[in-house]
């Protein structure tokens, strides 16, 4: 009997072909998933890596509500044209604060994980009130109503406390503080030392240009600090340490 003869036998038998088909499947996932249970770190330590402040976390609120993510990727791969294109790829720890996870799956738009610094505040006004009026051949929708919807903060402590259920290191100073250092983190007359000292590298300024605390100065501060925590001029990834 050749060997094709002999795989006429599972071929002709559905319940044999399920269970063997079933058991390949097994011993190829045990491969690919059990290792990642015993590697120290699954997810590397990567110094820089640190919570949302408050401000930063109502702004990627704003961005998963919209559907930011229906249009754009969080998650730049170790690939030459990505790298050039949009800088460092992604390292597993910049996301590791992320639930949901926004690597996304489509790119209508550009990849946003290091889009932190690649534009002034006005330009992103301009740019989500009305995408046309900057990339004219822009397909992205306007959302300028964000400037008009004011924030006012009383659903950040209870975001926070979701956020640490999960796994997010929120300190009880932290939480404490939230409410403040949401106020604070863009209003140009604040004390920031605070802020600053729990949230490192945290911009602080007004983001949308309006007296008023709005979903655009959230979406701003979470848009300005995408991929800037971790200072690629001295990261060395593990493997080369
Ligand atoms: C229908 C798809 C679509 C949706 C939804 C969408 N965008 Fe875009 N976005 C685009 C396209 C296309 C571009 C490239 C043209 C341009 O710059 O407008 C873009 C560009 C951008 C850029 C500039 C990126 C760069 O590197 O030049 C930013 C920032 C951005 N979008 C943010 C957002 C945010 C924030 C949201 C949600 C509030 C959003 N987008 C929703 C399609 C979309």
């Amino acid at each position: 009997m050749g060997i094709l003869d002999k795989h006429k036998i599972i071929e002709k038998n559905a319940t044999l072909l399920l269970v063997l088909s079933f058991l390949v499947v097994t011993i190829g996932g045990l491969v690919e998933i059990v290792p990642l249970f015993y590697l120290e770190g699954t997810i590397e330590k990567v110094e820089g890596v640190r919570p949302y402040s408050p401000l930063e976390l109502a702004g990627r609120d704003v961005y998963i509500r919209e559907g930011c993510y229906v249009c754009h990727s969080q998650m730049i791969r170790p690939l030459r044209d990505e790298v050039e294109r949009y800088g460092h790829y992604s390292l597993a720890a910049e996301s590791m604060y992320d639930h949901p996870f926004q690597w996304g799956s489509k790119r209508t738009g550009p990849d946003l994980a290091r889009v932190g610094g690649r534009y002034s505040d006005a330009w992103h006004v301009a740019h989500l009130s009305k995408p046309q009026d900057v990339v004219p051949v822009s397909i992205m929708p306007s959302y300028r109503f964000l400037l008009d919807r004011k924030l006012d903060g009383k659903t950040v402590v209870d975001n926070m406390i979701a956020n640490r259920r999960v796994g997010v290191p929120y300190t009880d100073e932290m939480i404490e503080n939230a409410r403040a250092d949401f106020l604070a983190q863009a209003d140009p007359d604040a004390d920031w030392d605070g802020l600053l000292a729990r949230y490192p590298k945290a911009q602080t300024r007004n983001f949308d240009g309006q007296p008023e605390l709005t979903e655009m100065d959230a979406l701003i501060a979470y848009l300005q600090m995408l991929g800037t925590l971790v200072d690629f001029s001295t990261f060395q990834p593990a493997a080369s340490r």
